[in-house]
């Protein structure tokens, strides 16, 4: 949360005893500033996806823990106010690793002292997200800069909204366009609507804001475009990332995969190191977010109609070229690397 940040629509940002979010179920079409001033108020934000995005939904449910203690910081208390956080959202494993996070800051500190930490420690949350994410733009660059020796524009394909939208700044899959554009290098975004709740329109947004010339385009189109040889590059983000390199994100990351490989288009995936879950073994054990039929919007058939609505997928390990965060890139094999304490 850099002072540039603030400058323009930051996604979250702390005022005084509460901390200001940009409503992101407002936007394209409007920009709406909602104060969280209570526990209640940061656990709707990430339910109602006022703020989504794996990084972001981490950095507010650290401030929701500073603000969930404003009155009582106590054991039973902290324990209450974690649980009720963890249940906003089950896939993306940020929240539960900026939970934790705070968790054993908070127990370690001494009763009379613990609104100051929670807040300084979500603070730092925040800003190591945002510089996690810078680096992750300096590391995937080299793989735009490769294609780019062509002269060509380079053409990137992402899913969702794995931007500076979904982060507290940069994004993650679009860290690496933004460094490119910095660097000079023409790139352009196909960019998926991401049906059902339209997150592609939210990354149109920004690389809008930003300048990025980009493309939005039918979910379905995708494998075309791939087969035409319009692609050079997928990058995508995620919400949790197995031990084994097994990504989950968006639900329809997966299909762009398939269709990537089957056209030898590399796909990488962007994240910071919060996102990557070594108590997980595999995709098979993440969990995947079932969401409200209403979702699917009021003109789909007969209510009496069963609806399934998965928020996100699992890419196996084998479809991902490598895993871009802030320590590099690596095989999705070789994720070990970047276990906490080596
Ligand atoms: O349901 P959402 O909008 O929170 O899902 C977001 C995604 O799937 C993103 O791709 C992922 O969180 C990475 S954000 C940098």
């Amino acid at each position: 949360m850099s002072p540039e940040a603030t400058d323009y629509a930051a996604t979250i940002r702390e005022d005084g005893n509460s901390v200001v979010i940009l409503d992101q179920t407002r936007l394209p079409s409007e920009t709406v500033f909602v104060s969280l001033n209570t526990l209640a108020d940061a656990a709707h934000a990430i339910r109602a996806m006022q703020v989504r995005g794996a990084p972001l939904i981490g950095a507010t449910a650290a401030y929701g823990v500073a603000l969930g203690l404003a009155d009582d910081a106590s054991d039973a208390r902290l324990n209450r106010v974690i649980e009720t956080l963890a249940a906003t959202r089950p896939t993306a494993i940020n929240l539960h690793w900026a939970l934790e996070r705070m968790r054993r800051v908070l127990q370690e500190s001494a009763l009379a002292a613990r609104r100051d930490v929670a807040w300084k420690e979500a603070r730092a949350i925040a800003n190591e997200d945002e510089a996690a994410n810078a680096a992750i733009g300096q590391n995937g660059l080299p793989l735009i800069e490769r294609i780019c020796r062509s002269g060509d524009v380079v053409n990137v394909m992402t899913h969702c909204n794995a931007g500076r939208l979904a982060t507290v700044e940069h994004g993650t899959a679009l860290a690496p366009v933004y460094a490119a554009q910095a660097a000079g290098i023409p790139v352009h975004v196909w960019v998926s609507e991401t049906r059902p709740r339209n997150q592609g329109l939210l990354t149109a947004w920004e690389l809008r804001e930003a300048g990025v010339p980009h493309t939005l385009i039918a979910d379905n189109a995708a494998g075309l475009l791939l087969m035409q040889g319009k692609v050079d590059l997928v990058i995508v983000g995620a919400d949790r990332i197995a031990a084994n390199g097994d990504a989950a994100n968006k639900v329809g990351t997966y299909l762009k995969a398939l269709a990537a490989r089957a056209h030898g288009v590399p796909f990488y995936v962007a994240a910071p190191l919060s996102t990557i879950d070594f108590a997980c073994p595999s995709g098979a054990a993440i969990p995947i977010e079932e969401r409200a039929a209403e979702e699917f919007g009021v003109a789909v058939g007969n209510p009496a109609t069963p609806v399934a609505n998965p928020a996100f997928d699992v890419t196996p390990a084998a479809l991902i070229s490598g895993i871009v965060s802030e320590r590099g890139i690596a095989q999705a094999g070789e994720l070990g690397q970047w276990r906490p304490g080596t």
